[in-house]
Parts: structure tokens; sequence; C-alpha cells
């Protein structure tokens, strides 16, 4: 007998009838309807057995011969121009909006009003006030809610928290964090939605930044005050429309800011899209009173650990260890130790562990992003964009 999770397109695709069906709806057919479809696809083999198998049912775009070539190469069984088909879809149980920034609160509060599970790409809201209405309106409604913070599903980075948790490093003193990337550095790079504030809310701070709050609030804890600095370095670009004509850039191009954490420790972190030569470099380290760890994204896989005191002192220092073993998250998925996955997996990760939330009724948090956590996280990005507004001022968070 499949488990009765109250969907209408039980399934058994199985043949053992064990996972039900659930229908997806995407909003999104770019980066991250590629990633996501990928995830989908890839869990009832991979995370197997699956708590659900999903179904990709309609995938909304724009552009209706775009949308239609990305529904038919990543497998979804119909597409549509208007996400609001999506919302009065019946064989939809769980609306992933992967649209820009402007397009999260809308169609989030549609399908939530309309009984849909929903997950949220980062940053969940342009403002705190927006993902303040989404994480409302979901509680009000009952259903799991998710804000998509892949980062938190890289095995590295949950063993990483798990060390911190267990003690393994002692008080933490230190989260520093650098996420640096290029691709706007050329003055002639076009004035995309993410460039234009109405659109995406902020620049590089909500983008990049966010992740990284993200991940200082579920490794080390809750943060507690601000200190922070924006800039943008190139104000005109050329419109993407006419490159004939330029428009304004309206964000940052990149931030810092100091983090002072309810625990007692401080923080430092930063991201860019100008660190020439860097293409997605996210790193971390943080020290504690026992020893330190570090993570750097482009070796996917690895931590750098240092224990003080271990013996023989003549061979203490950083250990490199490769996140692989059957005993590490999510490795009992995949392959013979040594045998490295990557960063698309943080997405069949994520997807999964909000399917298993459904279906099991389990909580979407600690491990994965709730849109609390989306709206904690959309409050320290506008503290800092405060706090860079009077000169890098002091500003306390209050939720
Ligand atoms: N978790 C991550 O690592 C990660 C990485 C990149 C982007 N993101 C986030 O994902 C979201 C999308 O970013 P992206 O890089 O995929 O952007 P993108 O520009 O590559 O794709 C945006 C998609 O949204 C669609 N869209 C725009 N307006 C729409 C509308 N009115 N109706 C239907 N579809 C519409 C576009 O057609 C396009 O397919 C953003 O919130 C971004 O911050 C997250």
């Amino acid at each position: 007998m499949a488990k009765d999770v109250g969907f209408t397109t039980m399934g058994d695709v199985l043949g053992d009838g064990a996972a039900p069906e659930i229908g997806i709806g995407m909003i999104g057919y770019a980066f991250m309807g590629k990633a996501h479809s990928n995830g989908y696809k890839t869990i009832p083999s991979m995370m197997y057995p699956p708590p659900a198998i999903p179904v990709l049912k309609s995938m909304a775009g724009r552009n209706e011969e775009a949308v239609a070539a990305a529904a038919k190469r990543f497998g979804w069984e119909r597409h549509t121009t208007d996400w609001r088909d999506l919302i009065a879809d019946d064989d939809i149980q769980v609306l992933d909006n992967g649209g820009p920034n402007n397009m999260h609160l809308e169609p989030t509060l549609a399908a939530l009003a309309a009984g849909k599970h929903v997950i949220c790409e980062k940053p969940l809201g342009r403002n705190p006030g927006e993902s303040k209405q989404m994480w409302d309106a979901a509680e009000a409604a009952g259903l799991k809610h998710m804000a998509a913070f892949n980062y938190r599903f890289v095995p590295a980075i949950i063993q990483a928290r798990k060390l911190v948790k267990d003690g393994v490093i002692g008080e933490v003193f230190h989260f520093r964090a650098r996420y640096a990337q290029e691709w706007i550095i050329d003055p002639n790079f076009p004035l995309i939605w993410r460039l234009d504030k109405d659109v995406s809310g902020s620049g590089v701070l909500g983008d990049l930044g966010s992740h990284t709050l993200d991940l200082a609030r579920f490794i080390v804890g809750e943060i507690s005050a601000v200190n922070g600095r924006m800039k943008t370095f190139i104000k005109e670009r050329p419109t993407a429309e006419d490159p004939s004509k330029t428009g304004p850039v309206t964000v940052d191009d990149a931030y810092m800011a100091l983090l002072e954490f309810e625990n007692g420790a401080i923080g430092s972190v930063e991201a860019t899209r100008f660190g020439n030569g860097r293409k997605n470099g996210n790193r971390f380290e943080i020290n504690g009173s026992l020893g330190s760890i570090s993570y750097n994204m482009e070796q996917f896989n690895e931590l750098e650990v240092y224990i003080a005191d271990t013996e023989p002192a003549e061979a203490n220092g950083f250990r490199k260890v490769l996140v692989t073993e059957a005993f590490h998250p999510y490795w009992e998925n995949w392959w013979p130790h040594g045998h490295i996955i990557g960063w698309e997996h943080t997405f069949v990760h994520e997807l999964h562990h909000f399917l298993d939330c459904i279906v099991n009724d389990k909580d979407v948090a600690p491990m994965g992003a709730t849109f609390e956590d989306g709206y904690k996280c959309d409050t320290i990005l506008a503290a800092i964009a405060e706090s860079d507004a009077n000169g890098g001022a002091r500003v306390e968070i209050s939720y």
C-alpha cells in the first residue's frame, strides 16, 4: 500500500508502492531551472529509496520558445508563459520558485494560498518585509516552506557544522568568509536584472552575501550586530536591450561586514563580483579555542581541520579531511570513498530534504533553511545596507 499523504497523484513507480508522486511546478528555466530540474531527476535513483517521486509537471518562463525548449530538454511534461497556470494546476503540489528576486513574493503567496508547499530561491525577498510576508503566509497555511540555501547541503559543510556543534574546535572566536566572483568586471557587461535594485533588491550583498550569512548562522549561530560597507565600482552600463544606450547600476558590486554573534564570536565577511580571476571563490574559516576549520568550495569535498595539542607536536598542523566516507553526510547515497561529488549535488540533497519533510511531515529546520531563515538573512542584509548608509555604523539586529 502506498503511504497516504493526501496527494492526488499517488504513484507506484518503484513497484513496491512505497513512494508517492509529488507534482512539481517550476518558475524559471535558466540557471536555477536547470540546476533544480537536474536535482529532481536524480532523486529517485540516487537518493534511494526516495521519500517521494518528484514528477516534473510544468515549467514557467516568459519566452514561449525558450521555455518550451527547456521543458523538453529537462523533462517537464508541459510549459507555460504564465506562472499563474502553475498555481491553478491541481497536479502540482509544490511550487519551486526559481524566478528572479522580484518574482519571489507574488507567486509564492499565491501558491501558499492555493495549498501548495513552496521552495523559493535565495535571497527570499528583496527586503525583510517581503520575506516576512512569505514566512507568515506559509506558517498560517500550515505548509512546508524552504529558502533554497543549497550550500547547507554540501557534505563537507554539514560536517564542519557538526564538528562545531560537537565542540571539537571548542569555543568559537572567529568566522571569516570571502565569496569572490569576477563576472561583471568588464565595464561593457550589460545591465542585467541582477544589477537593477528594483528587480534584485541588492547586488552581491543579497546574491553571494546571503549564502555567507546563512552559513554563518547555520554553523556558528545567531548574529546580533553588524557594521557594513558597500561599493559600486561601475555606475553605468550598456542596457541589455540596446548596447548603444546606458543605464545606471543601482546595486552594490562588493560588500564587507563585521559580525557580532550572540555566543560571543566575531566575524568578518565579504563578497565581490570584481574578484579578478575568481570564478566562484567561496571560502570560510572558523577559529575556536581547541582548533580551526577551513573550507574552500573549489575543493568541494575537502575540509581543512586543525586540532591543537595533538601528538606528536612535530606532526601537528592543519590536516586535509576528504569528506567522502560512508559515514559522512549524504555519502551513503553516492560512491565508494574518494570518488568525489560536486556543486550540482547540493540541489539533489536540498530537494530530497524538502520532499522528505513534506511526505513524512518532518521539520525543514535546522538542516534546511525555512522562510524564517530567509527572513532573518534578509534582516541582516538590510542591517548591513543601513550600516553602510551611515558610514559603517554598528547596527543591532532585531527581528
Ligand atoms: N542557490 C544558488 O546557488 C543560486 C544560484 C543562482 C541564482 N540563485 C537565485 O535563483 C533565482 C533565479 O536566478 P537565476 O540565476 O536562475 O536567474 P536567470 O536569469 O538565469 O533565470 C531567471 C528565470 O526566471 C524566468 N522569469 C523571469 N520573470 C519571469 C516571469 N514573470 N514569469 C516566469 N518566469 C520568469 C526567466 O525566464 C528565467 O528563466 C534568483 O533568486 C537567484 O538569486 C540561486
